[in-house]
């Protein structure tokens, strides 16, 4: 059978990023140019910035990621890239850089949702079995989603208001942790104790939904409070009782929606799914229902975690199976739903 190569491109927030991915699940290159340096004085993304830095890489990220994997353009079956979710300045760049490579090779063309991106780079670590549930949480989004097949996604949760990661990101500001803070909050979690008993929201709503807006403004008043009456908090205990608070609701969640849909696979996905705390809880409470059933298991490497062209490379792969093709109109789509 022949090896499929795709070539993928991923350039929606703030990393631009090439890949080459064999078969939906190798590997062959991957590089990552990341500007989030040029973000961090901001506090946040600024999409005009964004945009300017994928286009001045992105020409010389597609050389590399072909000569990293010893490829020249006659060995790229397709070419992918993720058209939505996102900034829609920043989408357009590799929309833009897919179509014209599209259209000097004639090698097809493939556009891509970012959060399937998300969920598929589960593949790219182990076979997922069908059907299969995800927890996608990330920067923008806090989804429960079923997969019926590799191209089949029907959310069944989603967040209410802010996601998971813009949580992480906006306490962390209150904080003084630079953007993006998540990676940060999680160590200093490690290194302290709930004793703040933040709200957890609609952990008795019988649906599958989330919200962290006002977990988020507990936080804010507690330090806010706290400033006025010149007491000072243990910025350990405040990121870990926030991390709590966070990771029982996703985990309540998700261990409900596992009973009810029981699933084959359970796949964690999006920049948060990074988070210690979260994988460390999932895998534990799974372990314990795992006692008699078979639940597999999916977490991404946590590089893999974070925004990369390889998962968009996995997930293209899926959808070439398919013979899920797009042609030259394809076009941005910023609020891109599955
Ligand atoms: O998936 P991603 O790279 O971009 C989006 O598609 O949004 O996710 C970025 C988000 C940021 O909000 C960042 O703070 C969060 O993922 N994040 C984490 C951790 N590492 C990254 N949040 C919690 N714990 C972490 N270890
Ligand atoms: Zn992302």
């Amino acid at each position: 059978q022949k090896n499929i190569r795709i070539l993928a491109y991923e350039s929606s927030c703030d990393e631009t990023s090439t890949s080459i991915v064999k078969n939906g699940t190798e590997i062959e290159s991957l590089i990552i140019a990341t500007q989030i340096k040029s973000h961090q004085r901001f506090g946040g993304v600024v999409p005009e910035v964004a945009s300017r830095h994928h286009i001045e890489v992105i020409t010389q990220i597609t050389k590399e990621a072909l000569a990293q994997a010893n490829c020249t353009w006659k060995d790229i079956d397709a070419i992918a890239v993720t058209y939505g979710p996102g900034l829609v300045g920043a989408l357009l760049i590799g929309v833009s850089a897919a179509k014209a490579a599209s259209m000097a090779t004639n090698i097809p063309l493939i556009g891509v949702d970012h959060i399937m991106g998300h969920i598929m780079a589960a593949q790219l670590k182990d076979t997922i079995e069908y059907p299969a549930l995800a927890l996608q949480v990330s920067g923008g989004h806090t989804e429960l989603v079923l997969l019926k097949s590799p191209i089949d996604f029907e959310i069944i949760g989603d967040t209410r208001d802010d996601a998971a990661g813009e949580a992480y990101d906006k306490i962390g500001r209150v904080l003084g942790v630079n953007y993006p803070a998540g990676k940060t909050i999680d160590t200093w979690a490690h290194q302290g104790q709930d004793t703040f008993k933040f709200p957890r929201a609609m952990l008795e709503d019988y649906d599958y939904d989330f919200s962290f807006s006002g977990l988020k403004s507990a936080f804010i008043n507690t330090c806010h409070h706290a400033d006025q009456i010149n007491q000072k908090l243990d910025k350990y205990d405040l990121a870990a009782s926030f991390q709590a608070a966070v990771v029982d609701v996703l985990a309540y969640k998700t261990m409900r929606a596992i009973k009810e849909f029981k699933p084959k696979t359970f796949i964690l996905g999006g920049g948060v799914a990074a988070n210690l705390g979260l994988r460390e809880r999932l895998n534990r409470e799974i372990a314990v229902i795992n006692q008699d059933h078979h639940l597999k298991v999916i977490m991404p490497d946590l590089k893999l975690c974070g925004d990369n062209a390889a998962m968009i490379g996995a997930a293209a792969y899926n959808l070439y199976v398919a013979g899920q093709f797009s042609d030259l109109n394809l076009n941005a789509d910023p609020s891109l739903e599955l």
